[in-house]
Parts: C-alpha cells; sequence; structure tokens
C-alpha cells in the first residue's frame, strides 16, 4: 500500500511493523472473490506504543475537554443538563445493550418503544409519535415531510411555512429541505410574533402554516399562542412546535393545549441524554390523530396479538432512520422519565424557570439585556453598552479562562452581539453564584484591563483561533 493511503498515527513507531498476530495458514481464495485485490492488505501498520502511554494519550485529551461533568455549561438552546448516571447504567445492562433489533425475542424492547411513545403523548398532549428522527432537526424536516403530504392528499397546493425571525437556524433550513419557501415573520418589541402580520401572511392562501417554538430563542413565551395557532387554523393552516425548548414547560403547559398539530421533542435536551461531542441525539415527532397515517413507518402498535410493529400505511412519508431511531438513547430518556415521575419533571420546568431568571436579574446589574422581561428556560444579554469596545467574543473567550464553558454567542441574530445564557435545574445557587461573580469580575476586567479580554483565552490549550479557518480547514491533530 501507497505510503500516503496508509493510515498516519501521531504516537508511536508509524512504521512498525506488527508481529503478534500470525499469519493466516490457510488459503482463502474466496478472499479474493469478495475483497477487491486493492483492498487486501498484506501487511498491516499499527503505531508500535507501550500501553501507558495510550492511557496518558487519552487521559490528557480528556483533561482539556470540557463537559457539563466538569462544571456550568450555559450554553443557551441547547439545555446542557447534567445526564444522570442511572440513565447510563442502566443503558449497558446486557438485556438492552445486547439486543438486536431484528432478533425474534424483541417483544420487552418494542413494549418499552411503546410505552415511550404513551408517556411522550401524555407530556405534549399528542395522539400518536414515531421515535424514529435521530435529531431535533431531522425531526423538523419529518414533521414537515408530514404536513407537506397531508395537503397533498388532500389535493390541496401550499407550499410556503411561515418562520419567525426570532427561530432557531434550523427551522428555516428544515422547512427549505422539505420543498417549502420561507416567510420571516418579524418578531414585536415583546419578542413575539406580531397577529396582524400573521394574519396578512396566512391570507396568501398557499402557506401550510407556521413552525414555532415557545418559548422562543430568546427565552420568552409568546402569551398570544393560542391566538397565533387560531389564526393559522382559521386559514387552514398546521401549526408545528418546535419543541427544543420544551424544558420550562415540562408537566405545566402542553403543545397540544397550545393548539399545535405536529411537535418534535430533543430527547437529548429536555430529557438528559448526552449531547454536544456525546450524541448521537433523538427527536421524536408527535402528531394529532388526524395526521397519524402520515408517521414514519414501521409505526410500533398495540393489537390483541400484543406489541407489533406495522409497516402497513398507504400514506406514510416513508422510512426516515433505519429500525426504531436511537434505542439506547430513548432508553435513557424512558429512565429519566420513570426516575422522575410525574411529580419530578414538572418541579425541572420550574427550578429551570427559577434558576434562569435568578441569573438573569443578576447579570442584568451590569449586562445590557434587550428583551427585558421574565424568562423561561434562558435570556439573551448583549455587548451593548460595555465600556473599552469590549465584545461579545472578548467576553466569552474570557469566561474560558475562569475555567467556565461560554453561553452560546451572536444567536439569535435578532440581538446584536446576543449571548445567550440557559443554566438549566440541575446548578444549585452555589454554582450560579460563581458563574455571576465570574460574570462580574470580567466586566470589572472590561473598564480597569480591557486587554485581557482582547486577549483571552489566556489559560486555555489553545489561545483565540480564526474561527472562519478554525472551522473551514480544522487542523484536529496537531
Ligand atoms: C430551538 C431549537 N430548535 C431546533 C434545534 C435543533 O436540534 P438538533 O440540534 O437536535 O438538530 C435546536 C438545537 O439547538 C434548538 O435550540
Amino acid at each position: 500500500m501507497d505510503e500516503k493511503d496508509s493510515l498516519i498515527f501521531e504516537k508511536g513507531n508509524k512504521k512498525a511493523q506488527i508481529n503478534f498476530i500470525p499469519k493466516m495458514d490457510i488459503e482463502c481464495d474466496e478472499l479474493k472473490d469478495i475483497i477487491p485485490s486493492n483492498l487486501i492488505r498484506n501487511e498491516i501498520q499499527i503505531p508500535d506504543i507501550p500501553e501507558v502511554e495510550i492511557v496518558r494519550h487519552y487521559v490528557k485529551l480528556s483533561k482539556i475537554n470540557y463537559g457539563v461533568d466538569s462544571g456550568i455549561y450555559p450554553l443557551g438552546s441547547c439545555t446542557m443538563k447534567y445526564n444522570p448516571k442511572i440513565n447510563e447504567h442502566i443503558a449497558r445492562l446486557a438485556e438492552f445493550s445486547q439486543i438486536h433489533p431484528l432478533q425474534e425475542e424483541r417483544e420487552g424492547a418494542l413494549q418499552l418503544l411503546h410505552y415511550i411513545s404513551k408517556i411522550l403523548g401524555e407530556i405534549t398532549g399528542m395522539d400518536g409519535f414515531t421515535l424514529q428522527p435521530a435529531a431535533g432537526a431531522h425531526g423538523e424536516l419529518v414533521g414537515l415531510l408530514i404536513m407537506k403530504k397531508f395537503f397533498e392528499t388532500k389535493g390541496v397546493v401550499k407550499n410556503k411555512i411561515i418562520v419567525p425571525d426570532s427561530a432557531h437556524g434550523t427551522n428555516p433550513a428544515s422547512a427549505k429541505m422539505a420543498g417549502f419557501s420561507i416567510i420571516e415573520l418579524q418578531s414585536n418589541k415583546y419578542g413575539e410574533v406580531p397577529l396582524d402580520h400573521l394574519e396578512f401572511a396566512m391570507q396568501q392562501g398557499d402557506v401550510a402554516g407556521i413552525m414555532l417554538t415557545n418559548p422562543n430563542t430568546l427565552g420568552v413565551f409568546d402569551r398570544q399562542i393560542k391566538d397565533i395557532t387560531k389564526i393559522v387554523h382559521k386559514y387552514g393552516g398546521l401549526c408545528y412546535y418546535d419543541g427544543a425548548n420544551l424544558n420550562p414547560m415540562l408537566g405545566i403547559c402542553r403543545p397540544r393545549d397550545m393548539g399545535f398539530d405536529i411537535v418534535h421533542l430533543n430527547l437529548h435536551k429536555t430529557f438528559s441524554t448526552p449531547h454536544g461531542g456525546g450524541g448521537p441525539g433523538s427527536g421524536p415527532v408527535g402528531v394529532t390523530n388526524e395526521l397519524i397515517p402520515f408517521l414514519p413507518i414501521p409505526c410500533i402498535i398495540s393489537t390483541e396479538n400484543g406489541i407489533v410493529c406495522n409497516h402497513d400505511s398507504n400514506h406514510s412519508i416513508g422510512r426516515i432512520k433505519a429500525f426504531w431511531g436511537n434505542f439506547g438513547i430513548i432508553l435513557r430518556a424512558y429512565v429519566y422519565i420513570l426516575s422522575l415521575g410525574a411529580e419530578g419533571l414538572k418541579s425541572v420546568g420550574q427550578i429551570a424557570v427559577l434558576n434562569a431568571n435568578y441569573l438573569r436579574i443578576q447579570l442584568q446589574k451590569k449586562y445590557n439585556l434587550p428583551f427585558n422581561r421574565m424568562c423561561q428556560h434562558e435570556f439573551v444579554l448583549s455587548d451593548k453598552d460595555m465600556p473599552n469596545e469590549i465584545n461579545t467574543e472578548d467576553i466569552a473567550k474570557r469566561i474560558l479562562d475562569y475555567g467556565y464553558y461560554a453561553p452560546t454567542i451572536y444567536f439569535p441574530l435578532i440581538v446584536n452581539g446576543a449571548l445567550m445564557v440557559e443554566p438549566t435545574e440541575t446548578e444549585s445557587k452555589s454554582s450560579l453564584d460563581n458563574f455571576v461573580e465570574v460574570m462580574f469580575k470580567i466586566y470589572d476586567e472590561a473598564l480597569n484591563q480591557p486587554e485581557k479580554l482582547k486577549n483571552a483565552p489566556l489559560n486555555t490549550p489553545v489561545g483565540r483561533l480564526d474561527a472562519v479557518t478554525a472551522a473551514r480547514n480544522p487542523v484536529l491533530k496537531d
């Protein structure tokens, strides 16, 4: 094999030949028929490196990584809550981790998927769920394909969709992928959807409906939500709920009761399964009765003969993921829900709101808060009024120096220099107070030692990167 085609290793003697694997002592001609000759290797290159050095390599990498197990992770819009270890323990039990979706003894696994679908139905008010989507954005695509097929089946052409400017970027992207063109609605001064503009947009006739997250990415709850969904329905449209922000609503308010017809949930946010580098995700989609025929197949249904997989559906949008989705992740969410119970889930919502508002009131003492009202799970600060032309990036980089992860920056786009903070319910008061202390120190530095912020981060393994080049041409090994 050509040198440039061979594996490149960062550690150890790259040229070392391994001699502890014995050569095959049988002729296997069939192999030549199955594997193209250019892919058959006579020599295997594996780095020659002692075990202890490998262990040290990975331990070093793990130490420069930052996760929610290291400290507060106030990344707005991402709900980086603690992932309870009981979830991991149960997911690793052989009865779950060693099953194959095609094996005959899978009734228990199907039952579990059926139960969680019912529970998600109770939490959201929806009648049917698919667990297949692998992420929030994947769920959005599925929901919009369902919407599209629903109108096609009725013989109605509706190829536009309304998305407020406070939406997550995945909303317009998913709508475009599903073949819709987007009508963007500008939020009013409260960060809410202006009803007169909505009505005007719906009157265009070929509008399939609205995609909305409530509370939205400003962290504010749209108080006119029932009027919004009523207007969309009045013109024959459907209402899609982006449930990525469901955390503060848990046990308090249901998307169905707000008037929504389709909802996706991010199990990897609200229901405590790992995400960020630790995915994969899961974005189940729930619908009302009239849309159940359009759900992806196979559907798991309860019959007289037990729980079975139904592959027959004339109107289904088809299969969108192998088997029934990311089983291990769905299982973790199931454990989370059962271990908290209905009351526990409600207190998750309440404490998430309490924590966010506590931080908001504190940080507002030094930082600008453009939408100054009670928030839900998160709130958005801005770099307006920062001394010495200190901007959002400078603040975020300096937060890293103090050993914390930074909030989401420059999103949502409707706030200039946005810093979006979401503490989640799993942070204690002392953890929140420590974060406030750091943010106040940074403000004082902005006043008195601005160069510290301009050059930050100073204590991290890598300094300030050229963000555009780092994203386009990442060098991940040096
Ligand atoms: C409001 C909102 N909607 C949708 C998404 C997309 O979810 P995912 O990242 O799982 O695709 C996110 C993700 O951050 C979000 O915050």
